[in-house]
């Protein structure tokens, strides 16, 4: 008798536990339900992933940092922060190498991350374009960064061309104290454009109407030329470039630190101003007094507007930081071509093996 009652206040109490915990499921599902829940954006309730490599849909032009996702999108930031600090700290020129790879990635059918895409057996990428070959360095890095964020934030998908963006960025950060905002929602091409490179980059040989006309069409007067050309205060220049008189200001031939002819592949390096590690102002002081490097550098005092311009960037550190900077989120906002299909990789690199996202 006495174990059948036992048996039954157990029963009961297993019912009773039972019902407690549905009016607490409903409870909550209807509070869930009067309250939707605010902190989580839009993009984010999108489905992210199908599978580990397909992407299914990644909205770009997000305007901000929508509300609650701060802290996500800090830690990419931090994630490629960290990278990048421990590669200026290993080689200081490896922070104008990033503001070029941005530079030379944005200018040719937007900031895609297709300067990024290794060559493979059928596909051609944008590497070995003329101003790109033996030239543009810092995939390793941005390779880093991507794999670094992928590690500690899973939770925000980042795009390369994000991963460049950010770079770029951080490394004028670290060496001008100055900075600007980026925006995150960059999508990578699917391919890339070598023609495009070979076209749409300047040369170091072209004179300034070339120069004007080939910023021109990416959206840039002639003052925000001279703006983002102030990059030239960082990094160097190889002597296979300036042993090619048609590339250097004639001026700068007699006194060259390079043992021309040199081939292709030669290490020598010429800063493009006296003081290759220093976001300063001799750049263009340089230009007014007839000593740029590149001939396409000294061309910009060949117009009243152009030289206008180096003028008062000579005159005040605190124009050029804030122009310069204006210019790159101007840059970084570049898109790609319509009709791209788009995605974010998983490696820098290559492509995803299937993506499903497209313009
Ligand atoms: C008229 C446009 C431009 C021309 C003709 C030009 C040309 C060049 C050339 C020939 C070099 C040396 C490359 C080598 O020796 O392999 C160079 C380096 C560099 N360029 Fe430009 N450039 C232009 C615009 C820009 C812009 C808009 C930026 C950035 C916003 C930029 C950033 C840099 C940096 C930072 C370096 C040094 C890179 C390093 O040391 O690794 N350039 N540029």
């Amino acid at each position: 008798m006495a174990s059948i009652v036992s048996r039954l206040s157990l029963a009961l109490s297993l019912i009773a536990l039972a019902l407690a915990g549905y009016s607490i499921y409903q409870h909550t599902q209807s509070a869930m339900e009067s309250q939707p829940i605010k902190a989580l954006p839009a993009w984010l309730q999108l489905p992210t992933f199908q599978s580990a490599n397909v992407l299914s849909y990644y909205p770009s032009g997000r305007k901000s940092s929508p509300a609650g996702m701060l802290s996500d999108e800090a830690c990419v930031f931090s994630a490629v922060k960290e990278v990048v600090d421990a590669a200026i700290d290993n080689e200081t020129r490896m922070g104008a190498s990033l503001i070029r790879l941005f530079f030379h990635d944005c200018f040719v059918d937007g900031c895609d991350a297709g300067l990024l895409l290794n060559d493979t057996a059928t596909f051609t990428g944008e590497q070995t374009a003329f101003g790109n070959l033996n030239s543009v360095r810092g995939f390793e890095v941005i390779e880093q960064a991507k794999q670094n964020a992928v590690a500690k934030c899973a939770d925000t998908p980042v795009s390369c061309a994000d991963i460049l963006s950010i770079a770029a960025r951080d490394s004028f950060e670290r060496f001008s104290g100055a900075t600007y905002t980026v925006t995150l929602g960059r999508l990578d091409a699917r391919t890339a454009n070598l023609t495009g490179a070979n076209t749409q980059l300047v040369g170091p040989s072209e004179n300034l109407t070339e120069q004007v006309r080939k910023f021109g069409i990416k959206g840039f007067n002639e003052r925000e030329l001279v703006a983002l050309l102030g990059s030239h205060t960082l990094g160097f220049a190889r002597c296979p470039v300036l042993c090619d008189n048609r590339n250097i200001n004639p001026v700068r031939v007699p006194g060259l630190q390079c043992n021309c002819p040199v081939t292709n592949t030669d290490p020598g390096l010429v800063g493009l101003d006296p003081t290759p590690d220093t976001f300063d102002q001799r750049y263009y002081s340089d230009l007014v007094s007839g000593q740029g490097l590149l001939f396409s550098d000294q061309q910009l005092m060949n117009s009243t507007t152009t030289s206008d311009a180096v003028t008062t960037y000579r005159d005040s550190i605190d124009t050029f930081l804030a122009d310069f900077a204006a210019a790159m989120v101007k840059m970084s906002n570049l898109p790609p071509s319509a009709g791209v299909e788009l995605e974010i990789r998983d490696v820098c690199s290559r492509v995803n093996d299937v993506s499903v996202a497209s313009v």
